[in-house]
């Protein structure tokens, strides 16, 4: 859609979905493809720029991932980081060696402020370094623009091809002045214009698909998340009345959250949209009950949903499309962009419903990052409550009730969870902390109310901060905060007579507490 492009090369380094967030902060569009990526595919893109991710390996073993010299040759800049930088002075006539130490963390940084890639950055400035390799000599052409205390070549570059290489991470946000070195390769080597904006993707996207939907029929599965409710919005904006969504409650979402999907999607809401809530508690329960094992309550969650999508869609007959609430880290992390390897497989990306007769799906929010579906969330008049509704699992409740699922917990669990929100929100945190809910342990132990011994559940409040959800650390919820919370659960939550704090980071934890 966007001819302007960047391109990410990845050479499976932790970042890789960083730096093209980082890149399209900068206005510029940018996709990330494998280093395996054929060089005739690149020089067809047309890209206006070209970087080289960091990675794992070490470049000068024979085995490490490489790329062709040609990539040096197309006559388009090319920017590498870390592991990128060491590769293009290696496959280049530079020098790679083994450090003696390995620089790792904020490290301060002297740059040559003359180089365009350091234009409007302090001479001495603060970047986050992380490697065992250095640069010990640069390839013909190039001179070095900065260097640490133990690093002779921090940056180096050769203007005259636009090649570029910078041995830290400015993607980080430890790197203080990262994203100007970035905006300075894209928008000032580069040439990018930046015309990457939201408005205009909303306003070509409902464009796209109302001439590639015409007369057709959609239908789209709404979770109430973000991502499928803005993907639901973008297709009633372009083909209104054409559109059904067919919403399952399966009876483990959060405190009125059905009702709260319903305002805004069902009849009485502002658009135009055939909306169909299905009412299935009692199907899921069921079937989780005596499920103890977290995989298997995940599994028959997904199976269920799917059935009863199912059923729905076979009611309406056949439809032209289907919607996908697919996002850009889906693509990459399901391996079909970039390097990385499947983690583990979500309930809501791929489990596709076998039996709905459809002829082609649609994925409207396929090329975007999380903060940009909300852009375009907001762009397209979503209320904020929405846009910004914290993460939600697709197996919702059912992974935050540690063993049995039943209707008494799925009730106690949601009340805490709605308190907690509650007063988090109160206390001014809730765009400030990653990710926050309530989870129901599974351990009763005794406790004294009132003149009455108990034998109650304990509940565990969980807040991380995480930047990309693979790593997390638990967040400093104000002590008081946490004890009004407590104190609240205590007195309005029948069946708990515990709160505990879960402290545990990401790794060794999960995020979710299942
Ligand atoms: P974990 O627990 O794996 O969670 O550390 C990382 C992030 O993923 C969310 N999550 C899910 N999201 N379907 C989703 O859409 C799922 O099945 C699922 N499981 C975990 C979790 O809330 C956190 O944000």
């Amino acid at each position: 859609m966007d001819t302007e492009k960047v391109i990410v090369i990845d050479f499976g380094g932790q970042y890789n979905q960083l730096v093209a967030r980082r890149v399209r902060e900068c206005n510029v569009y940018c996709e990330i493809y494998s280093y395996r990526t054929d060089i005739g595919q690149i020089r067809a893109m047309n890209p206006k720029g070209i970087i080289l991710t960091g990675g794992p390996n070490s470049c000068y073993e024979p085995s490490s991932p490489s790329c062709p010299a040609e990539l040096f040759e197309l006559g388009v800049p090319v920017l590498g980081l870390c592991y990128g930088a060491e590769l293009m002075m290696h496959v280049l006539d530079g020098k790679v060696e083994k450090a003696s130490v390995r620089e790792y963390g904020k490290t301060k940084v002297m740059v040559d402020t003359a180089s365009p890639l350091f234009r409007d950055v302090q001479p001495e400035t603060i970047c986050w370094m992380s490697h065992f390799d250095y640069i010990s000599q640069v390839a013909s052409g190039f001179s070095i623009t900065a260097h640490t205390a133990d690093c002779p070549v921090a940056a180096a570059e050769n203007p005259e091809k636009k090649l570029y290489a910078i041995q830290f991470h400015p993607e980080v946000l430890h790197t203080q002045e990262g994203t100007r070195m970035l905006y300075n390769f894209v928008r000032g080597v580069c040439g990018c214009s930046g015309t990457w904006r939201m408005d205009s993707f909303v306003e070509d996207s409902v464009r796209a698909i109302r001439e590639k939907v015409g007369n057709g029929r959609v239908l789209c599965a709404l979770s109430g998340g973000v991502d499928s409710s803005v993907a639901a919005v973008m297709l009633a904006k372009a083909v209104g009345g054409q559109l059904t969504c067919v919403f399952v409650d399966h009876g483990l979402l959060r405190k009125n959250e059905g009702d709260e999907v319903e305002a805004v999607f069902g009849p009485d809401g502002p658009y135009d949209l055939n909306f169909i809530r299905v009412n299935a508690r009692q199907r899921f329960y069921d079937r989780l009950s005596g499920v103890t094992e977290p995989e298997q309550k995940r599994k028959i969650i997904g199976e269920e949903f799917i059935r009863v999508f199912e059923e729905e869609a076979k009611k309406i007959g056949a439809v032209d499309f289907l919607v996908q609430g697919t996002i850009y880290p889906d693509v990459v992390e399901s391996g079909l962009g970039g390097e990385s390897v499947v983690i583990k497989s979500h309930h809501n990306v791929g489990g596709l419903p076998d039996y709905v007769d459809f002829k082609e799906i649609i994925e409207p929010l396929r090329s975007l990052f999380k903060d940009e579906v909300r852009k375009a969330g907001l762009e397209l008049g979503i209320p904020e409550t929405l846009v910004y509704r914290q993460p939600f699992p697709g197996p919702g409740l059912g992974i935050r009730i540690i063993g049995e699922v039943t209707a008494e917990k799925v009730r106690i669990v949601q009340d805490a969870d709605a308190i907690y929100r509650e007063e988090i929100a109160r206390a001014g945190l809730d765009r400030e902390i990653g990710q926050y809910f309530a989870a129901l342990t599974n351990m009763r132990s005794v406790g004294v109310m009132g003149d009455e011994r108990t034998y109650d559940y304990a509940v565990a409040l969980r807040a991380v901060n995480t930047v990309d959800f693979m790593t997390a650390e638990s967040a400093k919820v104000p002590f008081e905060v946490l004890q009004k919370v407590m104190g609240r659960i205590i007195n309005e939550v029948r069946g708990v007579n515990r709160v505990f704090y879960d402290l545990t980071s990401k790794p060794p934890g999960t995020i979710e507490f299942e």
